[in-house]
C-alpha cells in the first residue's frame, strides 16, 4: 500500500526557535519513516510582512539546513523551496477566486499581526491562509504537522477542500482532505518572559525565546533570567503557575524523559536548582544540531543537489494536482 502523504513548512524569517523545533520539525522527524513527505521552506509567506530582499535567500538555504541537520532523512522526504515550485503561487490564485473574504478576515494570527502593521498591513498578510491551503492541497497531503497556533489555517484549508469539490468536481474530488497533525507535546511552547504567551519570532525581545542556533553561553543566560515564581516546589498542575508548566514541558522534551517522571524529580526542587539542570539539558539537545548545521551550511554543493532533487519531486506532484484543478474550473489548456 502507498504510503501516506505529509506537508509541512516553516517560514524563513530569522532563526528558528524552541517553538519551531519541537511543535514542528521535530514531530516531522520522528515519524517520517511513515510517510511520504514533502517539508518545504514557505519563502512566499515570508514577504507577507515586511522583508529584507538581501537576506530572504540565505535564509531560506539556512532554514533547509536546518530540517536537515535536525534529522530530516532524504530517504523518506523531499525539502525544497516553496518560491522554486510555481504552482504554489498559481493554485493561491485559483482558490483566492473561490474563497469568501469573510473567511479571512476572522483568522487569529491575520487580526494580530495586523493590528502591529496598521495602514501598511499587506494583501498578502490576510490571503497568507489561502497560499498555506495551495502547498498542502498540492501535494494531496494526509497530514500536516503543525503547533496548535496554527490549527485554525487548517480549518480553512478543510473548508476550501469541501468548497471547491462541491462546487467543480462533485463528481470526481480534486482535492484530498488533510487532518492535521498535532502532538500534545511541544505543541504550544511558551515565552520566557511570560508563560501566557506563545514563543513567537516576531517577539521583539530575543530574551523571549531561545534559538535553535542560540550559543550555550546564550541558552544558559536566558534561562537563568526567564521568569519563574517565587514559590519552591515545582509541579505541572497548577495552572496559576504558567512559567512553571512551560519550563517543567521543556525540560521533559530536551532530556527525553516522561513528564511524570520530571514531575517526581522536580518535586521538591527550587528555581536555583532547576534553571542549570534546564539549561544543561537543552545545551546537549540541541549541541549535535548545532554541529550539523554548520557542516551542511560550509557544504554548498550538497544543499544545493537536495533542494534541486526536492523542486524536481515536488513539482511533479504538484503540476499534475494543478492541471486537474484547472481542468475541473474549466480553462482551455495551453497551446
Ligand atoms: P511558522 O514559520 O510561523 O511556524 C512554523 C511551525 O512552528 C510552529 N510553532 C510553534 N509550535 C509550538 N509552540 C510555539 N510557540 C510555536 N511557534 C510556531 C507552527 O505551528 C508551525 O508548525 N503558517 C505556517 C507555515 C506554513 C505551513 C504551510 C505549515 C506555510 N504553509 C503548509 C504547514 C503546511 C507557520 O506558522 O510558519
Amino acid at each position: 500500500m502507498a504510503k501516506q502523504r505529509v506537508l509541512s513548512g516553516v517560514q524563513p524569517t530569522g532563526n528558528l526557535h524552541l517553538g519551531n523545533y519541537l511543535g514542528a520539525i521535530r514531530n516531522w522527524v520522528v515519524n517520517q519513516a511513515e510517510y511520504e513527505n514533502f517539508f518545504c521552506v514557505v519563502d512566499l509567506h515570508a514577504i507577507t510582512v515586511p522583508h529584507d530582499p538581501k537576506v530572504l535567500a540565505e535564509n531560506s538555504y539556512a532554514i533547509a539546513a536546518l530540517y536537515l541537520a535536525c534529522g530530516i532523512d532524504l530517504a523518506h522526504a523531499n525539502i525544497f523551496i516553496q518560491s522554486h515550485v510555481r504552482a504554489h503561487s498559481e493554485l493561491a490564485w485559483l482558490f483566492n477566486c473561490i474563497t469568501p473574504v469573510n473567511w479571512l478576515e476572522g483568522m487569529i494570527q491575520f487580526k494580530e499581526k495586523a493590528i502591529k502593521q496598521g495602514d501598511s498591513v499587506s494583501m498578502g498578510l490576510m490571503d497568507y491562509p489561502v497560499l498555506m491551503a495551495a502547498d498542502i492541497l498540492l501535494y494531496q497531503a494526509d497530514r500536516v504537522p503543525v503547533g496548535e497556533d496554527q490549527k485554525q489555517h487548517l480549518e480553512l484549508t478543510r473548508d476550501i477542500v469541501t468548497r471547491f469539490n462541491h462546487l467543480f468536481a462533485a463528481e470526481q474530488p480534486v482535492f484530498k482532505m488533510p487532518e492535521p497533525l498535532i502532538l500534545a507535546e511541544g505543541a504550544r511552547v511558551m515565552s520566557l518572559t511570560d508563560g501566557t504567551k506563545k514563543m513567537s519570532k516576531s517577539d521583539p525581545s530575543d530574551q523571549s525565546r531561545i534559538n535553535i542556533l542560540d550559543s550555550p553561553e546564550l541558552i544558559q543566560q536566558k534561562i537563568k533570567k526567564c521568569k519563574t515564581d517565587t514559590e519552591r516546589g515545582l509541579s505541572f498542575d497548577n495552572p496559576d503557575r504558567p512559567e512553571c508548566r512551560n519550563l517543567l514541558g521543556l525540560y521533559a522534551i530536551v532530556s527525553g524523559q516522561t513528564k511524570e517522571a520530571v514531575a517526581i524529580e522536580c518535586r521538591e526542587m527550587g528555581w536555583g536548582q532547576f534553571k542549570p539542570l534546564l539549561a544543561e539539558s537543552m545545551i546537549a539537545h540541541l549541541a549535535p544540531i548545532q554541529a550539523k548545521y554548520q557542516e551542511v551550511m560550509l557544504d554548498r554543493a550538497y544543499l544545493e543537489s537536495v533542494l534541486r532533487n526536492g523542486r524536481e519531486k515536488a513539482e511533479a506532484v504538484a503540476d499534475e494536482t494543478l492541471a486537474a484543478a484547472k481542468k475541473a474550473l474549466g480553462f482551455s489548456l495551453p497551446l
